[in-house]
């Protein structure tokens, strides 16, 4: 393992951040950290980075435990959220601020920035100040910045959120392309899942300062192992044990043998098949054109569903159907008491 993170705790006060969270990244890896605001994902990579202490628990690199090496010698990039270029340097001294402090001599500082701008697609704006740049030009330069000195991991910090939709999704492509041709470890932080899945070897979600799964973007989205990364990872129909033991219990075949409220099923929307039946259960309440697929809301005996569909399955509002569930497209889930967010 590369970068581990062991039962670390952090406390602020009396509020406990982060709860003996452990996570590891391996070589090469791309880790998305996810979860809903305030679970702690800024304090964790702030830990990594060294920039804040831990209460108990380790940070180590390969066998080096980095708890007493401060923030500069770790040799990790970082990124913020928020644009943190140097607003008085002009670009190309921004990027090339750490060779500078490390004392690189002037030639191989303007022969690596040169390269820099290059990778990072801006060669014309070396001269600009970071006022003069658009958001996603500096996250650009944030960026080759973070990359200039060769990290031993990448840490960034919602790089894309404060980026418009279409600048955001071409940054994403780029960051993802860059990690793969540089192989550097890194660990990214977001709350955005689709950016997530998108982009991911690994996913950690988080809630409530622990990890409450890690694992691949397939594990996460098909093998959730809780209601709360059911609901977080995209849309789905949680539907109790107890419902589903009344009106389909053809389905319970793949559940686990378990106390009914410790169990609810998970059931994608796309899982979900639809048929125009005038005997139906269910009622089709809305249809929402989205572009790529057609999103069906309905009120049925398992409760308020949703169904998308590609192509249109040629559904009205106020259209009686029958519902068709196959078993194994039940995902059964441990219900952590989490709340269906609409
Ligand atoms: N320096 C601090 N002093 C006191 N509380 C803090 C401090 N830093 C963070 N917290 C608290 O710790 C919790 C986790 O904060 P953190 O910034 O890690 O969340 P986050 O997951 O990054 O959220 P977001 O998605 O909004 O950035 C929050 O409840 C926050 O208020
Ligand atoms: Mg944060």
């Amino acid at each position: 393992m590369y970068l581990t993170v062991s039962n670390v705790t952090k406390r602020f006060g009396t509020f406990t951040a982060l709860d003996n969270v452990s996570i590891e990244i391996e070589q090469g890896e791309f880790v998305c950290l996810l979860g809903p605001s305030g679970c702690g994902k800024t304090t964790l990579l702030r830990l990594i980075a060294g920039l804040t202490d831990v209460d108990s628990g380790t940070v180590s690199l390969q066998d080096e435990v980095l708890s007493n090496l401060p923030a500069r010698e770790r040799g990790f990039g970082i990124v913020f959220q928020s644009y943190s270029l140097f607003p008085s340097m002009t670009v190309a001294e921004n990027i090339g601020y750490g060779l500078k402090i490390r004392n690189v001599p002037m030639a191989r500082i303007n022969a690596r920035v040169s390269e820099l701008l290059e990778i990072v697609k801006l060669p014309h704006l070396a001269d600009k100040f970071p006022g003069q740049l658009s958001g996603g030009q500096q996250q650009r330069i944030a960026l080759a910045r973070a990359i200039a000195v060769d990290p031993r991991v990448l840490l960034l910090d919602e790089p894309l959120s404060a980026l418009d939709a279409k600048v955001r999704g071409s940054l994403r492509d780029e960051i993802k392309h860059l990690q793969r041709t540089l192989k550097i470890p890194t660990l990214m932080v977001t709350h955005d899942q689709e950016e997530a899945l998108a982009l991911a070897d690994k996913i950690i979600c988080m809630n409530h300062g622990v990890v409450v799964q890690a694992g691949t973007p397939e594990d996460l989205y098909h093998r959730p192992a809780t209601r709360f990364v059911a609901d977080f990872m995209g849309v789905s129909n949680l539907v109790s044990t107890e419902v589903i033991r009344r009106e389909m219990p053809a389905l319970l075949t793949a559940r686990p043998d378990a106390p009914d409220d410790q169990f609810d099923a998970c059931i994608r929307p796309e899982k979900i098949g639809l048929v125009a039946d005038a005997d139906g259960a269910a009622t089709v309440r809305s249809v929402g054109f989205l572009g790529n697929l057609t999103r069906y809301k309905l009120d049925s005996a398992l409760g308020d569903l949703v169904v998308e569909s590609h192509g249109s399955l040629g559904l009205t509002e106020g259209q009686k159907v029958a519902v068709q569930i196959v078993p194994s497209d039940c995902i059964w889930v441990a219900n952590d008491g989490t709340e269906v967010s609409e």
